[in-house]
């Protein structure tokens, strides 16, 4: 168009004219910043892996967390954000593997210092000091580095990678507002002050590593402080004071949901008390991650896919009393025990061995079909719903069962024989547990379903508000004592 344009090629970029004006380059961005060269694919996929580190790494120290957390409404955060780290991670692979290079090296730590700073932040102290450490410091530094790589890599060239780090801010910045939230409603002054020394040495680690992307100037590490003591896994979960009788098993949610002649819409109300009680399987399940290393990426996809679920489950459980005017807190006691004997009495894969057998018992005859029907049945929509994307998700369970777990036993059959043999070595003391004090596994039922008959006006139906049949029995009621499903 103009003459002399070899000398500024900006501004003749400035100057040039799409057809009829319409946006130029499928809407990516203008000729300005695109004949401006951007990042070599070496270094695109140097930042991709620093992002992909930092993602796997806040996915396992969420995922380590997540069992010992007493707070309840953390538990599920953590699971959550796990969930989207692990989703990161995933994409992120996925891309270094198109930029010529085989998804190799993934394992590889890009930096010592980052290493640390990561350690440091897995070792906290403190449930306050850990949500300081990870919105304060780490996320802000990955967000940032989101942002440049998207603004410094070539919008045309890399368009690939451009989208996948919005996406990625997007999520990190969904976590953020999150801990944001967390850390005003929990954090006091003093514990901020308490967490400084440890807020510093991950800040100076950070720093030191050249930022959580490497691109800043690198400079001397600092000491180990709380990753001076090696991190060590706890898998006894914890709850917190709303969870009034953990070891409570003195109402058998199963023997009533599968008797014919009970209400539907008690049957819903037990059924939430069995959604609610799934926080054990993210409890369990976080202790099969964390304790099972070296399997392929997809394995820890999946298995926190389906960790997501079911504290999704238990949420379901918690929107399910509310919407009854039921307080759950107050009525209802919910136990910890599977978790608790699966964790501390079984090795990882007998434990994924029991998740799976329990699982498989779940879908024929008795199971998620049948939960769904009762909530369609009970003309209470919320549970249709909730019970109608249970069973989709309990069908992607046990195809996640089969990749990881059955792919690596002699047969589908024995596969289930070995969980169901697992599942019988776990002693469930309910017997111990009222000798020593721990509960009087006290029938809770009663005044619940009482509760929720006045709410809607309804006289309770007299058998059902007598129930009282317990865990004691046999050991085919234990089998569905797990909330998983
Ligand atoms: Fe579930
Ligand atoms: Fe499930």
């Amino acid at each position: 168009m103009t003459e002399n344009t070899s000398s500024d090629p900006s501004r003749f970029a400035a100057g040039y004219q799409t057809y009829r004006g319409l946006p130029p380059l499928a809407g990516l961005g203008g000729f300005v910043e695109a004949v401006r060269p951007g990042l070599s694919v070496e270094e695109s996929v140097r930042r991709l892996k620093r992002h992909h580190y930092a993602f796997r790494r806040l996915h396992q120290i969420l995922i380590g967390h997540l069992t010992a957390e007493p707070v309840y409404e953390l538990k599920m955060a953590f699971s959550y954000h796990g969930y989207l780290a692990a989703e990161a991670v995933t994409q992120l692979r996925a891309r270094v593997g198109e930029m010529r290079e085989p998804p190799l090296g993934l394992d590889q730590t890009p930096h010592p210092a980052l290493a640390l700073a990561f350690d440091e932040v897995l070792g906290a102290a403190s449930t306050e000091e850990l949500l300081l450490g990870i919105h304060e410091v780490l996320l802000p530094g990955l967000e940032e580095g989101l942002v440049r790589h998207e603004r410094e890599t070539h919008l045309l060239a890399d368009q690939p990678t451009r989208r996948l780090c919005r996406l990625l801010q997007q999520d990190v910045r969904e976590i953020l507002e999150y801990g944001r939230r967390a850390i005003s409603a929990l954090v006091t002054p003093e514990q901020r002050a308490e967490a400084q020394t440890a807020l510093e040495t991950v800040r100076s680690a950070v720093a030191a590593a050249g930022g959580i992307d490497g691109t800043q100037a690198t400079a001397v590490a600092p000491r180990p402080f709380r990753s001076a003591v090696p991190w060590r896994f706890d898998p006894k979960p914890r709850r917190d004071e709303r969870f009034q009788d953990p070891y409570n098993m003195g109402v058998n949610a199963e023997v009533f949901l599968y008797d014919e002649t009970r209400p539907a819409d008690a049957k819903v109300l037990m059924m939430f008390y069995k959604r609610l009680r799934e926080i054990d399987v993210p409890e369990m399940m976080a202790s099969i991650l964390v304790e099972t290393p070296d399997r392929p990426w997809g394995y820890y996809r999946d298995m926190t896919r389906q960790l997501w679920d079911e504290a999704r489950h238990a949420m379901m459980g918690e929107v399910g009393f509310v919407s009854v005017g039921v307080d759950w807190a107050q009525n209802v006691r919910v136990n910890f025990t599977w978790s608790l004997g699966l964790n501390t009495q079984l090795a990882p894969i007998e434990r994924h061995a029991v998740l799976y057998f329990i699982e498989q018992g779940l879908m024929p005859r008795t199971g998620k079909r049948h939960e769904w029907e009762v909530g369609l049945r009970s003309g209470n929509a919320l549970a249709a719903t909730f019970q109608d994307f249970d069973w989709a998700d309990e069908v992607l369970h046990a195809r996640v069962g089969r990749d990881w777990y059955v792919s690596q036993m002699p047969s589908p059959h024995e596969a289930v024989a070995y969980g169901d043999q697992c599942w019988s070595r776990v002693l469930m003391g309910w017997t111990a547990w009222r000798d020593q004090g721990l509960t009087r596994h006290e029938n809770w039922w009663p005044a619940v379903y009482q509760q929720y008959c006045e709410r809607r006006g309804l006289t309770p139906e007299a058998d059902s508000l007598a129930y009282g049949v317990t865990y004691e029995t046999t050991r085919a009621d234990l089998r569905d004592v797990s909330a998983s499903g």
